[in-house]
């Protein structure tokens, strides 16, 4: 492969680089690769290329992939191999393949599929303009996969069309190396923005009309800002330091969720919103242990009990992960009973998928994946049961609901909850980024019916 190239600096920037051509961008995964669409969308855009929404229409087509669980390459190939066709016609097509998985595999994806053209890496989205350029200039077979290990995490938020709620990454990367996990090799080390950039960021988005943010990254608690400043300082920074109505972060980890925080939330409750997605993952210290996640079943109880005591309306939502190496049926009936017992009303939980580079993919007791699958059934039904009875509470209450969008198929407008509860009800599109109070009239797990005040 000498015709791979990292000699990317040698392109000269050029602000038409698109002459107008169309982009497409498939976007799999997190929250994280959403906003890495919009920054490569937005980074196209100013080099004059299009967003189209139908990849017949692109001349550059973007696979920003995931490989946090099952067969994600092989996704990747089937995605590409459905423009086969396009690419037969449109010889100028260009097809390049981002996020986790070209971060995990490289120049192997051009290797195994020579219709991909370019791959890159997750630091190397900036770059992204100059990979195209070069593409189009002719050169084949590019690979940019580089960590930018020594460079500061200095970006400003890309967001085309911010709307009411939109996210803002505060770190990137992961330290923890939890033992399933391979975000840590796909996203490289931890890195925090400063202080002054995420509040500067946050006050253009709020001058177009954003009413709500959420910090973003793998790990918020671990935040290590400039001059000392820690998560709980960042959140209360941006609450009072800011005009943004609604705050919310996401995912903070067990291990580093400490009473400073419930703190800053009841503190400054008007505006940092009442919800806290908290991964558990298992619900057995044995199991906790071997996966490196650094607490106990008790002390993760522990946890609960201290933010619920600081914030008596707080929603909790968690991931779940079933089927890690060991877990036995006993281990199983404590995440079954961690369900019940915190009473989750919404869960994400998923089977153990052995994972590249990690150390749990090769620990020898792996669990059979007829047991993963029927214990994952049998968690949603477990959880489907008390879920669908707690939620019922709701009914008949009055929320205050911050309308994000018309929900066009059924007439209705939608928003979020205080505790990030998704409530329909009729009302009109001039409504969008105003707080109002709706009588809930109807509460599934996921999603409320309601009535405006
Ligand atoms: N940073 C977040 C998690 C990011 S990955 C945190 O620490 O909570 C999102 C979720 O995917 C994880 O919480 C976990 O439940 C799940 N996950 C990660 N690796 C997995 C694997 N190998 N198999 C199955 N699920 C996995
Ligand atoms: Fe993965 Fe653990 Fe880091 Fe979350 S904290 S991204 S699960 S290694
Ligand atoms: Fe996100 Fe998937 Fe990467 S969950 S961090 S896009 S592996």
């Amino acid at each position: 492969m000498d015709d791979i190239t990292q000699n990317l600096e040698s392109v000269e920037k050029s602000t038409d680089i698109g002459m107008g051509r169309g982009v497409y961008i498939s976007t799999y995964g997190c929250q994280m690769n959403v906003n890495d669409t919009e920054r490569m969308y937005a980074l196209l855009e100013m080099q004059n290329f299009v967003p189209v929404r139908d990849p017949k229409e692109a001349s550059l087509i973007i696979i920003n992939s995931c490989s946090v669980r099952e067969k994600p390459v092989h996704k990747v190939y089937s995605e590409v191999g459905t423009y086969k066709y396009m690419k037969r016609r449109n010889p100028d097509l260009k097809i390049g393949v981002g996020g986790c998985v070209g971060q995990q595999e490289k120049e192997n994806l051009i290797k195994t599929q020579p219709m991909i053209d370019f791959v890159f890496g997750t630091d190397q989205i900036d770059n992204l303009p100059q990979l195209v350029a070069q593409s189009f200039a002719g050169e084949r077979k590019l690979v940019n996969s580089r960590f930018q290990h020594r460079t500061p995490y200095h970006i400003e938020t890309l967001v085309r069309n911010p709307g009411v709620a939109t996210y803002v990454n505060i770190t990137k990367g992961c330290d923890n190396f939890c033992t399933f996990c391979v975000v840590p090799y796909t996203r490289g080390r931890e890195k925090s923005r400063p202080v002054q950039h995420i509040l500067t960021d946050i006050r253009h988005l709020v001058k177009r009309g954003v009413k709500e943010v959420t910090l973003l990254g793998q790990n918020v608690n671990s935040y290590k800002g400039d001059e000392g400043v820690d998560f709980a300082d960042l959140l209360a920074l941006v609450a009072k330091e800011t005009d943004v109505e609604r705050i919310r972060y996401t995912t903070s980890h067990p291990k580093d969720f400490n009473q400073k925080l419930v703190d800053v939330m009841s503190e400054h409750s008007n505006k940092i919103m009442e919800y806290i997605h908290l991964p558990f993952q298992a619900g057995s210290t044995k199991v906790l242990e071997r996966m490196n996640r650094n607490y106990t079943r008790e002390e993760y109880l522990e946890r609960i009990a201290m933010i619920k005591k600081g914030l008596p309306d707080v929603c909790f939502s968690t991931d779940i992960i079933v089927g890690f190496p060991g877990e036995t049926e006993e281990d199983f009936q404590d995440t079954l009973n961690m369900v019940t017992e915190v009473g989750f009303e919404t869960i994400f939980a998923f089977a153990y998928s052995p994972r590249p580079f990690t150390k749990a993919a090769k620990f020898e007791d792996q669990v059979a994946e007829g047991v993963k699958n029927e214990r994952l059934n049998r968690l949603f039904d477990v959880h489907e049961a008390m879920a669908f009875e707690a939620v019922k509470r709701y009914e008949g209450t009055t929320m205050k609901v911050l309308v994000e969008n018309v929900d066009r198929d059924h007439g209705k407008i939608q928003g979020r909850s205080t505790g990030n509860k998704l409530v329909h009800f009729l009302g009109t599109a001039d409504l969008i980024g105003k707080t109002v109070d709706v009588k809930i009239t109807k509460a599934f797990p996921a999603v409320f019916r309601g009535e405006l005040v």
